[in-house]
């Protein structure tokens, strides 16, 4: 920011409480961070538990009404937040159920000015309950027709968890009929399954990337990648989450041992003077410019609510957000998992203004980065920050 540029005086005549949440909500905007099962808002998952017979409070779903799922949205830490979003998991069962779950978020997705959206799902949660690789992403891709038809550009991400089974190369690939076997469940079993997916799905319905997520420590990086190196072969983009409750050296990991071209989180880089000089910096490696098809900085997908709801900042006001901004770091505004941390893109957005008072121009670049940190073809990315820039343009 240039000097006596305050974000006081620049601030538009538009950004007051009445009129900011409109404007927000009909910016152009990305959702690159976003897990679909994170979507899953209460009234749907005890709809979803009725339509599959599964009794509320058993193992299968405990909890036995819905406020005593919501008194469950209170996390101490990432495992205790992990540890509800899969138990509520278990109420997704048929293509129907991951088709409800997709069509309520393309329903937000619209609703929010979103443009292009690069989702996660996490097929190990499924498939080590028995369900298909198949029939979990054939109902998400039904799901998100109806955004895609209104001209939401839509890609799809499958994560790894990182704290099940890697495997081995040599893992069976499973028929889609049954995963009943928990060795289906592998990281490598499941590359496999993604990668047969890809092979019979129409090409607009495949998967495009890769990431890796759920419990960070103690899970390196590293130990996935030979994974990751498969999948690159294969064409896959690649992300993974590091830095959220992991340290720096989480993140320099998936760098180099993943040749990941995107961080999910990252924000305990601000540890590391030297890191954040390297995200900023352009890269010329092979794997991103595979992923960007140019050189280009490492993006950080940064996600303002979950990081409170987490207590990955001990308070909202001290979200680094916006320190990486000025770093030259190019981060983005996300949800993670917008149904269990008080909302979606509008509300991160809404945040983001209302804790770190940033500039109009600070948000304008926000706005962009999510553009530059995404895997868009770079004619649809042009179009698309002139949007923006048009948008910002015309506001008062
Ligand atoms: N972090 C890590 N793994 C996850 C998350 C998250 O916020 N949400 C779903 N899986
Ligand atoms: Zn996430």
């Amino acid at each position: 920011m240039s000097p006596g540029h305050s974000p006081a005086a620049t601030r538009p005549r538009l950004l007051d409480p009445d009129r900011l949440d409109a404007w927000l909500r009909r910016m152009p905007k990305t959702a690159l961070h976003v897990h679909l099962e994170g979507t899953l808002e209460p009234e749907l998952a005890f709809t979803l538990a009725e339509r599959n017979a599964i009794e509320p409070g058993s193992p299968a779903f405990p909890y036995a009404d819905l406020a005593a799922l919501r008194a469950a949205y209170r996390f101490a830490d990432l495992g205790a937040f992990l540890d509800v979003y899969y138990a509520a998991c278990g109420v997704l069962r048929t293509a129907d159920d991951f088709h409800d779950l997709a069509r309520a978020y393309g329903d937000r997705v619209r609703a929010e000015g979103i443009r292009r959206a690069e989702l996660f799902f996490d097929p190990q949660t499924h498939t080590r309950r028995g369900v298909g690789l198949s029939t979990v992403v054939r109902g998400l891709w039904s799901g998100l027709a109806d955004a895609r038809a209104h001209g939401v550009d839509v890609a799809l991400i499958a994560c790894f968890l990182r704290d099940a089974p890697v495997g081995h190369a040599d893992d069976p690939a499973a028929a889609d009929a049954g995963f009943t076997d928990p060795a289906q469940a592998t990281a490598w079993a499941t590359l496999r399954q993604v990668l047969e997916y890809n092979q019979r799905a129409p090409a607009d319905e495949s998967i495009l990337g890769v990431g890796l997520d759920s419990y960070e420590t103690p899970y390196p990086p590293e130990l996935f990648a030979a994974v990751f190196a498969r999948a690159r072969a294969a064409g896959l983009r690649c992300t993974a989450h590091a830095g959220e409750e992991g340290p720096p050296a989480y993140i320099r990991a998936a760098i180099d041992t993943l040749g990941v071209s995107r961080i999910d989180h990252g924000v305990r880089c601000t540890e590391d003077a030297a890191l954040l000089e390297r995200l900023a910096a352009v890269h010329d490696t092979p794997t991103v410019v595979a992923d960007f098809g140019e050189p280009h900085a490492i993006p950080l997908t940064v996600c303002p609510r979950s990081n409170y709801a987490l207590k990955v900042f001990p308070d909202p006001a001290r979200s680094n957000l916006l320190t990486l901004l000025r770093a030259g770091v190019q981060v983005c505004v996300n949800s993670d998992d917008p149904a269990y941390f008080g909302g979606y893109a509008l509300e991160n957005y809404r945040a983001v203004v209302d804790w770190l008072d940033p500039s109009f121009e600070e948000l304008r670049q926000l706005a962009r980065n999510g553009v530059h940190a995404s895997w868009m073809p770079p004619a649809a990315k042009t179009t698309l920050l002139a949007e923006i820039d048009a948008w910002f343009a015309a506001s008062p």
